[in-house]
């Protein structure tokens, strides 16, 4: 399954490892998540990731598509043991996430639009 096939699935599938061009492993959930004192329905959790070839714009096209295709996701990135992707998310619009610890930092992006 790809990542939109993920996304528009109707089998109540939340979770799963997908096929995505560009990457050599994806691993996304969708999921409500308590961020900074609220209830946020409609999150997709990207939890593990690596690209084919870092370094390629993969990562950064496929947030981009994500927000144009489905602006009522926010989009959480889990474990961000990298600090110079952590850094690069920032650039993206991503927010620290402050209640995980910096051994284990998580990074959102707010859905533009509630559903
Ligand atoms: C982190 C990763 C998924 C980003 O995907 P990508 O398609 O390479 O990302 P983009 O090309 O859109 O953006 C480039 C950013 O990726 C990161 N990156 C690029 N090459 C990298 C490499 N060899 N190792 C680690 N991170 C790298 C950098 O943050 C870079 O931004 P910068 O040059 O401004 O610092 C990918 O680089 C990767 O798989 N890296 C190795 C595994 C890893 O660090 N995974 C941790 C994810 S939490």
């Amino acid at each position: 399954m790809t990542l939109i096939q993920f996304i528009e699935n109707d089998k109540g599938i939340r979770n799963m490892w997908v096929r995505e061009k560009g990457f050599s492993s994806l691993y996304v959930r969708l999921c409500r998540r308590y961020i900074h004192g609220n209830v946020v329905s409609n999150v997709l959790d990207i939890a593990s990731v690596e690209a084919s070839k870092p370094g390629n714009g993969a990562f950064t096209k496929l947030i981009e598509r994500i927000r144009k295709r489905y602006p009522y996701l926010t989009i959480y990135i889990e474990n961000v043991l990298n600090p110079r992707f952590a850094v690069k998310i920032m650039h993206l619009g991503f927010q620290r996430d402050n209640t995980t610890p910096d051994e284990l930092p998580s990074y959102f992006k707010p859905a533009p639009k509630e559903q």
